[in-house]
């Protein structure tokens, strides 16, 4: 339900009329800018007012009337002009990912035969992504906009000089990563497609300057771009076992002795019983793409099979939490 508010108050535009009126709003008013029901709306817009979303100000005790304004909160993640907006993620929440949890005990159901009846587990699916009307890569960029600068500081990573975000779509971690070491170039591995989009989006300064973008595919023959760090930021979640341990195991093998790779997932408790977060992730890959969430021991095996020796986990940050892996030094 209450991602429903969200989700309606989005698509009806509310909070984009709030950010260009600049200045508090009648329901009456609201509803007249946008075409919907006057009553319907101040009933929407009280809701939202309920969740935090936005503030009611100017109230008469009386009638309960008033005017509304972005609260925080929105003003941060909802406004298209704030360098934390969130709304792309939201509406690809919005319109593509809540009608696949219908699919939920169906999939519970019949385990690994749903992923196969639906064609998920393919090496190519984010070509099936990429070929929607979505803005998969404008939804993408929200998340490590806001979180990223945690991934940057999730372990000292002051002595990697050259830094490579393997699948980091249009580079949002990557100018982080710059930000945050001055000493290191850092590049971005991505599908062609991406890295073409990559260019428009580039931010203004000095730190951005020292990111490039290198196509590629990394399940095929393309080589990854030469680095002493390699990241990973919810790349392997996309991926069955098999498919997760291919992408490890190239690093690995891209890698000089002593450098590393730092997995940045929504990562599972040992005992899997939380966060919620991280089970909401699990549920909806096992939906979308027949792949999972792992808990900081199950990638640690798995970085031990592609060959990684010292592993340190750190499963405290919100909403992911970061695994540093070394190549032993010879
Ligand atoms: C879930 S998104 C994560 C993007 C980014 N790392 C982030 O956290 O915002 C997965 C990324 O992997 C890229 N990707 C998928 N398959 C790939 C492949 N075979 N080779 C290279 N990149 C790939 C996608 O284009 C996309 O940018």
């Amino acid at each position: 339900m209450k991602s429903q508010v969200l989700f309606s108050s989005l698509k009806l535009g509310i909070f984009s009329l709030l950010e260009t009126s600049g200045a508090p709003m009648t329901a009456g008013g609201i509803s007249e800018a946008i075409g919907t029901d006057t009553d319907a709306t101040r009933r929407l817009l009280d809701a939202c007012a309920g969740q935090g979303l936005l503030e009611k100000v100017n109230v008469d005790k009386e009638t309960g009337d008033g005017e509304y304004q972005l609260s925080a909160g929105s003003r941060a993640f909802l406004m298209s002009s704030s360098p934390t907006n969130m709304t792309g993620f939201v509406s690809l929440l919005a319109d593509h990912y809540t009608s696949p949890w219908q699919d939920l005990t169906q999939a519970v159901k019949e385990g690994p035969a749903f992923s196969t009846r639906h064609g998920l587990e393919q090496d190519k699916s984010f070509e099936d992504v990429y070929s929607n009307e979505i803005d998969f890569t404008g939804a993408m960029a929200g998340v490590p906009a806001v979180f990223g600068a945690k991934t940057a500081s999730a372990f000292d990573l002051s002595e990697f000089r050259s830094i490579c975000d393997v699948g980091g779509c249009t580079g949002p971690l990557a100018y982080r990563l710059a930000a945050a070491y001055p000493e290191a170039s850092v590049s971005v591995f991505d599908l062609p497609f991406v890295v073409k989009l990559a260019e428009d989006k580039r931010p203004a300064g000095d730190h951005a300057e020292r990111v490039s973008f290198i196509p590629g595919d990394f399940f095929g023959d393309d080589p990854l771009p030469a680095a002493d760090l390699y990241v990973l930021c919810r790349i392997l979640h996309d991926w069955t076992d098999d498919k997760a341990l291919k992408i490890l195991t190239k690093i690995h093998q891209s890698l000089p002795p002593g450098g590393g790779v730092l997995i940045a997932d929504t990562l599972l408790e040992d005992d899997k019983t939380g966060p919620e977060v991280s089970h909401k992730y699990d549920l909806h890959m096992m939906l979308v793409a027949g792949s999972r969430e792992r808990s900081g021991q199950e990638l640690k095996r798995m970085l031990n099979t592609a060959g990684f020796t010292e592993v340190a986990i750190k499963n405290n940050s919100y909403p992911f939490g970061h695994v540093l892996a070394r190549k032993q030094c010879v």
